[in-house]
């Protein structure tokens, strides 16, 4: 255990892909609120021992640091175990993790590799994840509002035709909360997507010189980059029950970037 040691009912969240980026601001934000923080990486890397220093430095939570990778299904069981072990329950998914193409091209020249592998990070092992996580929310019976938010992107309704698996994924992942939403109503857990639009993290810099010249030609209503702290304050809100009379929605947090216009 932390010194700093949590109250008994604070909410339990597994964020995935919480090492840096817009699943570390995530972490943030729920520990300036209580929650105690599961942090995610592929690997037990710097940016991971990192993040929950910064987090322990400004919130009196518990944090513990489970690195694995998401898509390999067969170490599911023994890491939500982990979880379970250490904090007695899971009121809290955030489907985060993701991955972009290695290299954007023709839709005509994807290869089954690139494929498989962005269904395999962006898909499968959520919803996989999900069903194991989920096993447990159902049995458990605290007060605390229980919910899975899956963050999505723009790019599940806006075709970008050079990167059509990572849309595909993005695409199938929306449909995998309207899904979940449905099944999981009766057990009181609530399921939301996140469509984040352009956002400054390390997933977007190999592209910000072309994202900083259609911005100059105006790519969205609120003509800005997003910061991870903008789908941070969305996802707080919805996490701490301020929406739940809402299930299986999707959320746009893009600037109004998907605003049909003419
Ligand atoms: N940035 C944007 O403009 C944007 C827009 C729409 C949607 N999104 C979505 O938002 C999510 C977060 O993206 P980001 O921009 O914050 O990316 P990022 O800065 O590259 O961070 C990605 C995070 O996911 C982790 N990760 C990736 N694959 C993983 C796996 N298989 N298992 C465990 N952890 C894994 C990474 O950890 P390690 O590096 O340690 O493995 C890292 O913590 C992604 O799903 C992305 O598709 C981003």
């Amino acid at each position: 255990m932390n010194k700093k040691t949590s109250k008994k009912n604070n909410p339990v969240v597994f964020i995935s892909g919480s090492s840096k980026g817009i699943g570390l601001e995530i972490a943030k934000k729920l520990a300036r609120k209580n929650f105690d923080i599961v942090l995610n990486g592929r690997t037990d890397s710097k940016h991971l021992k990192k993040a929950k220093e910064d987090i322990l430095s400004k919130a009196k939570v518990n944090v513990l640091c489970l690195p694995f990778d998401i898509s390999n299904i067969s170490v599911h069981e023994v890491m939500v175990k982990k979880i379970i072990e250490k904090f007695g329950r899971i009121d809290c998914l955030i489907n985060n993790a993701g991955i972009s193409v290695d290299k954007r091209g023709d839709i005509l020249d994807v290869t089954t590799e690139s494929f498989d592998k962005l269904i395999s990070s962006n898909l499968k092992s959520h919803f996989f994840l999900t069903q194991k996580i989920a096993e447990h929310m159902i049995k458990n019976d605290s007060k605390n509002f229980k919910s899975i938010i899956n963050i999505s992107s723009s790019n599940a309704q806006a075709a970008s035709i050079n990167r059509a698996e990572y849309c595909i994924s993005k695409s199938a992942l929306e449909m995998m909360g309207k899904l979940f939403a449905v099944r999981l109503a009766k057990e009181h857990i609530n399921v939301y997507n996140i469509l984040p639009g352009l956002i400054k993290t390390d997933m977007t810099k190999p592209v910000k010189k072309k994202y900083n010249k259609l911005l100059k030609k105006g790519f969205s209503p609120i003509n800005r980059w997003g910061e991870p702290k903008d789908i941070a304050k969305a996802v707080s809100f919805i996490a701490r029950g301020k929406m739940s009379f809402v299930t299986g929605e999707s959320i746009h947090i893009d600037g109004g970037l998907l605003i049909p216009r003419y």
